[in-house]
């Protein structure tokens, strides 16, 4: 088994993936309750947390999985991006723990990470397919024609499609992370009750800052009382404008380049009115999986080449690609 480890945000989590892609465990203990007073995540309260979760939470994938570090044949981590001091507790914790045991490292990109959430079972999917990677921190659309390779087709010019989720809902007063927040409110709006436009940019890339601003007019214009009658409303209208701009990329892309199917991944990908606008045989990964977890990071391991015991001993994390 492969032992993952993912520590690049404000989630700390370790999985234990065979070679079959088989999740034997997957723990995620998650910090958002520790952050939403902040309205966001603060990087050195991350830091803090990945320390103290970190043993423990290996150790509860460990039992979960009925095994111990003998059954262990590589240690995976996530090197980056994400935020930095959070990526260097994992990492360090992955160095430890492998060089204890003389075990190989296998270093993960976390983005790489998402796209093989598609890789495990019980549905494992084989490439070629186009995927759409929609997370807090990017928008990426992904020609994914092997396991290990890799074409952009483009990504967001500003604001991530997680980012716009999570900043609508802060105008909106939902707290953070404000993406499933949304997703429950809309269902209770109606979406062509507001029309919020989604800039259209050349080429394959997004734009989401302008749709931001438009919402915030709209927040702005209202009475307090008013607001709170039409928050179902604007919640509804917003995830249509984010979900179309998602899904009409998407669309273009595979008529440009021939996808037979198309995929998506990351935190977005949880959101329930874009899993219904796909077409019924696009590649969906669990919810569970879609939000960050160290599954996926185990997942994309098995494709990855591993370092040697001791050569990894320097490795470094990355906060951006
Ligand atoms: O992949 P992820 O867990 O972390 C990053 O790598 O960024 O993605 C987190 C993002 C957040 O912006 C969150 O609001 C969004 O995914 N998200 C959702 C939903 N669940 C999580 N966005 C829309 N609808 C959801 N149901
Ligand atoms: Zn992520």
């Amino acid at each position: 088994m492969i032992l993952g480890i993912e520590t690049s945000c404000d989630e700390t989590a370790a999985a234990l993936v065979d070679a079959q892609g088989n999740v034997r465990a997957s723990v995620v203990a998650t910090q958002a309750e520790l952050h939403t007073q902040y309205g966001g995540v603060v990087p050195e309260i991350a830091s803090r947390r990945h320390l103290e979760l970190i043993a423990p939470v290996v150790r509860e994938a460990l039992a979960a999985a009925g095994a111990t570090l003998d059954d262990v044949r590589a240690v995976a981590v996530t090197q980056g991006p994400g935020l930095i001091g959070a990526l260097l507790v994992g990492v360090a914790a992955a160095k430890a723990l492998a060089w204890a045991r003389r075990l190989p490292l296998i270093p993960v990109d976390h983005l790489l990470g998402h796209v093989a959430s598609l890789y495990l079972q019980p549905t494992a999917a084989e490439p070629p397919f186009l995927c759409l990677l929609a997370s807090g921190g990017h928008t990426m659309l992904i020609d994914v024609q092997e396991q290990s390779r890799h074409v952009l087709l483009g990504q967001t010019l500003d604001d991530a499609a997680g980012e716009a989720f999570d900043k609508g809902a802060r105008l909106l007063g939902l707290g953070y992370p404000g993406g499933a927040a949304i997703d429950r409110l809309a269902r209770e709006g109606d979406p062509l009750a507001y029309s919020f436009p989604v800039a259209r940019v050349p080429g394959l890339d997004f734009s989401f800052s302008g749709l931001k601003t438009s919402l915030l007019y709209a927040v702005r214009d209202l009475p307090a009382d008013e607001l709170a009658r039409r928050r179902a409303d604007l919640a509804a209208s917003y995830q249509r404008a984010i979900v179309r701009a998602l899904v009409e990329r998407l669309q273009v892309a595979a008529e440009r380049t021939g996808a037979a199917r198309v995929a998506i991944v990351g935190g977005v990908a949880a959101n329930s009115e874009l899993r219904a606008a796909l077409p019924a045989d696009a590649l969906l990964a669990p919810l569970v999986l879609c939000t960050d977890n160290a599954a996926m990071i185990a997942s994309a391991a098995r494709f990855l080449p591993a370092l040697a015991y001791p050569e990894y001993l320097s490795l470094d994390a990355y906060a951006s690609a």
